[in-house]
This record gives C-alpha cells, sequence and structure tokens, in this order.
C-alpha cells in the first residue's frame, strides 16, 4: 500500500539498531518503512521515497557475500544516507576504498563537526559531542567528489557527503540512532525534514488509523482469534482489531490459576468496559493439576505453554473456522526471537502461543510489529484505554508458577499473592508504580526463624523485586526509598500469614534475570 505520507526507505542490513532509525524518524513526525536490503527497486519504487537510508550491519563490505543492495534507485537523485555499514558500501560502490580499521572502535567517541551546513545544521558550535562507534572497518579514500564533514580522533572520515553530481550523498560512520549519541535524533531529523523534504505528517493518530484500514483489507469477513493475557501488548492489539472488524474478534482469556491478586475479576470488568467479544476460560485446576509437584522452571514453563496450547485450541474448536491470530508482539520480542540466547531466557509474552499458528493453520495479525513498549502505550492511550491498563507492569505467562520457587501449590500461590498485592498496592499509593518497569514479590523455597510475640516462629521468606529497564532485556534493580521497603516489608510480615522475613533483591540483569526463575 503507498501511502499518503511522505515516506523514509530505511534498508536493513542486518543491524540491531534498525528499528530505532525507524523510531527515530517517527518522533520527527515522519512516516518511513523498513525494507530488507534485498528490497527490488520496484519495491522501494512503489513506497515513493523521498530519501532513503542504508542502515548498519554486521558484514564487511571488505568480504565476499556482502549483501548489497538496488543501487539503481540512484538513478532517482534521491537523498541517501549510509550509516556505518552503509556508509562504507556507498563509499565503496562510489569509488572509495574501505579496509579493516587498525583499530576497531567500539563505544564513545568525541565528533568535532567540519561543515554545519546540512546534516549538522544547528549542530556546527555544539561540538565536539559525544557520539557511538561500533565498527571493525574504515573508509580509508574518500570516493571522487564527496568531502568529511566530521572526524573524531580516531576516525578521519567520520562522516561525509557528496558534493558535485545529482545525488544528495551522505554517510556517518557513527550511530545517529541510539541514545548515546548526543545530537543523533537532531541529526536523522536534519535528514530527513529538511534534506529530504518529507512532511511531518505521523502521528500515533496517523498510525493507528493506517493499521485499522490495513487489518481491515488483511482480514475481510474472516473470523479473528486473540489470547489477552491483560498486559498492555495485547490488549492494545486486541483493541485495534476489535476497532477495525468489531464481532468478527473473539478474545480468549485463560485463567490459568497463577495469576495476581483479584486479577481476574478486573481484567473481566476491563474487557467488558471495551466491549470486546471475550471468552474468560477458567482452566485453573487443570493447570494446577499438570504443575503437580514439578519444581524445575523449565518444566513449569513447558507444561503451562502446553496447557494454555490445550485450553485454546479448545476454544478455537467451539467457534470453528477461525483464520487469524492477533499477537502483541513488539519490535524487542522480534529481535529477541532471532537472537542466539535461546528461547528458555529470552520467551516472552507471545511465545507462550508459540505453537498456535502452525498447529491451527493461522496467519498472524501483529499490528504493534515495528513498536517499542513505551510506543504502544501512547498507542494505547490514544485507544481510550484506561491508565492502569496502558501503564501495567510486564507479568509473565507462566504467571506467578516462576515466582513461587519450588512446589506450586494453591496454599503458596494465596501466600504470594497476598504478599505480592500489599508491594504493588503501596507502589501504587506512594506514586512509584510508574517509576518502576516492573515489581512483584517471589515466595523462597526456605523457611527461617523468627520471632514473634514470645513465641519462636520458624516460616516462609518473601522476597521483593523491583526493577528499572527500558525493554526488559537489561535491567537495574530500582533504589526504592528505605522508609517505603521498610514500611512494606513490615506490612507483608504482620498481615501474610506464614511469612517471618523479607529481603530485597539487589542484582540487575545482566548478570541475574528479573525473573527469579
Ligand atoms: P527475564 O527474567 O528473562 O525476563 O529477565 C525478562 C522479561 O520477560 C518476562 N518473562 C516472560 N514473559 N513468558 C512471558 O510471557 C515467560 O516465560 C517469561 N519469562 C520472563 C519477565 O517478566 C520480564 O518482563
Amino acid at each position: 500500500m503507498v501511502s499518503c505520507h511522505d515516506t523514509i526507505v530505511v534498508l536493513d542490513f542486518g543491524s540491531q539498531y534498525t528499528q530505532l532509525i525507524a523510531r527515530r524518524i517517527r518522533e520527527s513526525h515522519v512516516h518511513s518503512v523498513v525494507l530488507p536490503s534485498s528490497a527490488s527497486l520496484e519495491t522501494i519504487q512503489a513506497n515513493r521515497p523521498k530519501g532513503i537510508i542504508l542502515s548498519g550491519g554486521p558484514a564487511s563490505v571488505t568480504s565476499v557475500g556482502r549483501p548489497e543492495w538496488s543501487k539503481a534507485i540512484m538513478k532517482e537523485g534521491l537523498p541517501i544516507l549510509g550509516i556505518c555499514y552503509g556508509m562504507q558500501l556507498m563509499a565503496q560502490s562510489m569509488g572509495g576504498r574501505v579496509g579493516r580499521a587498525k583499530r576497531r572502535e567500539f563505544g564513545r567517541a568525541e565528533l568535532l563537526v567540519q561543515d554545519g551546513s546540512d546534516l549538522f545544521r544547528g549542530l556546527a558550535r555544539k561540538s565536539p559531542f559525544s557520539v557511538w562507534m561500533s565498527h571493525g572497518d574504515r573508509i580509508e579514500k574518500m570516493p571522487p567528489g564527496f568531502k568529511p564533514i566530521a572526524r573524531t580522533s580516531n576516525s578521519p572520515i567520520a562522516a561525509m557527503k557528496s558534493v558535485n553530481g545529482r545525488n544528495r550523498l551522505y554517510g556517518l560512520q557513527f550511530h545517529p540512532e541510539v541514545a548515546h549519541t548526543t545530537y543523533g535524533a537532531r541529526i536523522l531529523k536534519n535528514f530527513v525534514r529538511h534534506i529530504c523534504g518529507a512532511r511531518p505528517t505521523w502521528t500515533m493518530g496517523s498510525f493507528l488509523h493506517d493499521s485499522i484500514d490495513r487489518i481491515r483489507r488483511q482480514v475481510g469477513g474472516e473470523k479473528v482469534f486473540c489470547a489477552l493475557s491483560g498486559g498492555v501488548d495485547s490488549t492494545v492489539a486486541a483493541a485495534m482489531t476489535h476497532r477495525a472488524i468489531g464481532k468478527q474478534l473473539t478474545c480468549v482469556f485463560i485463567d490459568n490459576g497463577v495469576m495476581r491478586k483479584h486479577e481476574v475479576k478486573q481484567l473481566k470488568q476491563a474487557f467488558r468496559s471495551f466491549h470486546f467479544n471475550c471468552r474468560m476460560v477458567d482452566a485453573s485446576g487443570q493447570f494446577l493439576r499438570a504443575l503437580g509437584r514439578t519444581t524445575d522452571p523449565e518444566k513449569k514453563r513447558r507444561i503451562i505453554g502446553r496447557q494454555f496450547i490445550r485450553a485454546f485450541d479448545r476454544e478455537a474448536l467451539k467457534i470453528g473456522n477461525v483464520r487469524y491470530l492477533v499477537q502483541g508482539t513488539l519490535y524487542p520480542d522480534v529481535i529477541e526471537s532471532v537472537s542466539h540466547k535461546g528461547p528458555s531466557v529470552t520467551i516472552k509474552s507471545h511465545h507462550n502461543v508459540g505453537g498456535l499458528p502452525a498447529r491451527m493453520k493461522l496467519r498472524l495479525i501483529e499490528p504493534l510489529r515495528e513498536l517499542f513498549k513505551d510506543e504502544v502505550r501512547v498507542l494505547g492511550k490514544e485507544l481510550g484505554l484506561p491508565d492502569d491498563v496502558v501503564h501495567r507492569h510486564p507479568f509473565p505467562g507462566p504467571g506467578l508458577a516462576i515466582r513461587i520457587l519450588g512446589v506450586v501449590t494453591p496454599a503458596r500461590a494465596d501466600m504470594l499473592r497476598e504478599a505480592d498485592a500489599v508491594f504493588i498496592d503501596e507502589l501504587k499509593a506512594q506514586g512509584l508504580y510508574r517509576k518502576t518497569w516492573q515489581a512483584f514479590a517471589v515466595l523462597l523455597p526456605v523457611r527461617t526463624v523468627g520471632v514473634m510475640g514470645d513465641q519462636r516462629t520458624y516460616e516462609h521468606v518473601i522476597g521483593l523485586r523491583a526493577v528499572t529497564s527500558v525493554d526488559g532485556m537489561t535491567a537495574d534493580w530500582a533504589p526504592l526509598p528505605q522508609p517505603f521497603l521498610a514500611h512494606v516489608a513490615n506490612r507483608i510480615i504482620n498481615e501474610v500469614q506464614g511469612v517471618n522475613r523479607v529481603v530485597y533483591d539487589i542484582s540487575s540483569k545482566p548478570p541475574s534475570t528479573i525473573e527469579w526463575e
């Protein structure tokens, strides 16, 4: 579909930052499309780009079989910006020389701007400023017709531009898209707005409008299914789809018996108020029976995943003829699922229904695939979802089962639920909930000695975990105020039967993970 917005095409050479480029362009209110670097000339042209960005990538332009692109588009005289690998590729194809740098350069460097006229418009006086480098190759000889426009101590050609010829070509050796590059967003904005002249018409509202339109055309009159977890991602994806196709969408919420206190009731109310056609399935007995006396974290995950698919399958059969499945997959999930870390530590909510699409021959609708979590929250607001849904902390598919260390029993689940509810209620009451990315209690599989009244006790330990993070891939423990922690610990020990000790987790990720199992 050709967009009604002025569009920047980003060609992806495999950098983990490619979607960040798209995100920065969105922040300038300009529409962008990410295409694989192998996209054909026709595909690129079909998007009627106002400019093109060549992303970075892990390959070396000096190696055989390096990824290439449809260079013929250059005949159209569009502005082109090459970033890192993209810059080197451009330099080499225009007659420059690229070689292995004597010293590979990773991390911060100070950039000195030499030409503040267009790409660095408004930035000459601010230089030197920090930029983020990540490269092993560098340009040894500039292509004819180019001049350097910025340098660092290690890279004499940290940025370049063409000075003659029809095209306006630019190259950056560093990554303007990452937060560590101080004026990176400004550099990209200069490119898309001033050099390409793209009009700033993109907003979350326009994204919503376009996505709804796309879902309608994709689905036609078919039936669509959505597994709601109550988390922000699946709820926003469902709300968008619901707005697009109304009653053709059936949502299923499966109560696995290891949800938080009052959560099922609250979600029931929320889904009703959104007017979703939602089936609430109580499968708690079945899940708890299947968990039995399992203690191994990975086994717990697998058991819950299997039970989930079984319960979901049953619902799908009841409805019949379902063709599509809506998933709230986000961009970091896409990146994680192709990472080399292995599924157990990288698993995300959408993986909990991972087996379903192939098995049920369902086609996927993933309207949030390009977005980051904070963008999804903005979208949720745009859709009119209430704050407590939009700002809800992430919650893992296997629920409290992976926060009850050891055997999961209804009694242990209740104990954890009570302690967790005290912690979360207090975070909300003290205005700390939205300052943390995720917070929860865990029940440890040990008992310790205490004294209550004049009695010796031998009871359970609750661990409190609160982290700050951007995307859950890395995280730091949240330095919650000491009086707050003291108050929460006091309440838990006094109010939750069976608990006589509370500890606070001060580990970051890595080397720990956010969850304890
Ligand atoms: P970790 O513990 O790996 O968690 O640092 C990172 C984020 O992912 C969530 N998480 C899961 N989500 N199914 C999910 O849906 C899972 O099996 C799972 N394991 C971890 C975790 O809560 C955190 O937000």
